[in-house]
């Protein structure tokens, strides 16, 4: 896809992956609507952006509220114009076991409230904005992609249930969107990364991250930009669709 002019959502984009995305997608002349929870980091990502010559907008979304999400996507369309990409990077973690046994008593581990939060905006959120920025994309007749952002523990992570499970759905979702859209000329790609420097990593308890960061093959946690690299891929190979990339220095669970 041509990034010039190219006008492109990204969930999540006030800090973290979403703003290296942006950064990266905004150097190559796209133009970035960034959809974020909080008001203040949202400025700051789009005054970052603007200083360095990059076209972008800042609009504040809570991506599990659909009368929301359809209100931000027309909101947007009408100020930028035509829709062109999606990167559905939003996601939370609400972390823990199915099961605790302390002192000797078994008690439930995950609430109901944690499980539902992340499945909301993990999966409920990605669901959303995916169909609204379709529906856009079908309107405008031009095409687009949509970039869906799962993990590696898709496949299963201890402590993660609701985690693991959304982002394999995400996953899922990604194949299935893939079939659909393409009638439409909609490209739909996904990547897994693994364990990346941001702030959802800074608050793994740091003997954990140490441990973990010595299981991974390339001895060393990725760069936002790294990730940032895997969308900039999918957006640009007009014949990828459907498939997940894993950016994760060698480690897959
Ligand atoms: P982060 O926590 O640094 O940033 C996430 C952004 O999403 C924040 O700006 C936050 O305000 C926003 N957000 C959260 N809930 C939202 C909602 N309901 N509506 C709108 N915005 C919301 O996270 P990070 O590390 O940048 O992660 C981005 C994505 O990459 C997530 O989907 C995460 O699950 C995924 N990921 C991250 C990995 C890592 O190691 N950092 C590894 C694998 C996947």
């Amino acid at each position: 896809m041509q990034m010039k002019g190219a006008v492109i959502a990204i969930t999540g984009g006030a800090r973290g992956l979403g703003l290296a995305m942006a950064q990266h997608l905004g150097q190559q002349g796209a133009r970035l609507a960034l959809l974020d929870l909080e008001r203040d980091t949202l400025d700051q990502a789009v005054n970052t952006l603007l200083d360095q010559g990059i076209d972008a907008t800042a609009y504040e979304l809570d991506i599990a509220d659909e009368t929301a999400v359809s209100e931000t996507f027309a909101a947007l369309v009408a100020d930028m114009g035509p829709l062109k990409g999606l990167i559905n990077n939003a996601g939370i973690t609400r972390d823990g076991l199915l099961v605790k046994v302390k002192d000797g008593k078994v008690e439930k581990g995950l609430s109901l409230e944690q499980w539902r939060q992340v499945i909301d905006v993990n999966l409920t959120g990605v669901f959303l904005c995916a169909q609204e920025a379709a529906c856009r994309m079908v309107e405008a007749g031009e095409g687009g992609v949509i970039v869906n952002i799962s993990s590696i523990s898709r496949a299963g992570n201890m402590g993660q249930s609701n985690y693991s499970a959304a982002k394999a759905g995400v996953a899922s979702m990604t194949v299935t969107w893939a079939k659909e859209l393409a009638r439409h000329g909609i490209r739909v790609g996904a990547v897994a990364p693994g364990f990346i420097e941001t702030e959802m990593t800074a608050a793994i308890r740091p003997d954990v991250l140490e441990k973990v960061t010595r299981g991974i093959p390339l001895g060393k946690l990725g760069q936002p930009e790294d990730i940032a690299q895997s969308v900039a891929y999918i957006f640009a190979n007009d014949y990828f669709s459907g498939r997940v990339i894993e950016c994760d220095g060698g480690l897959r669970v």
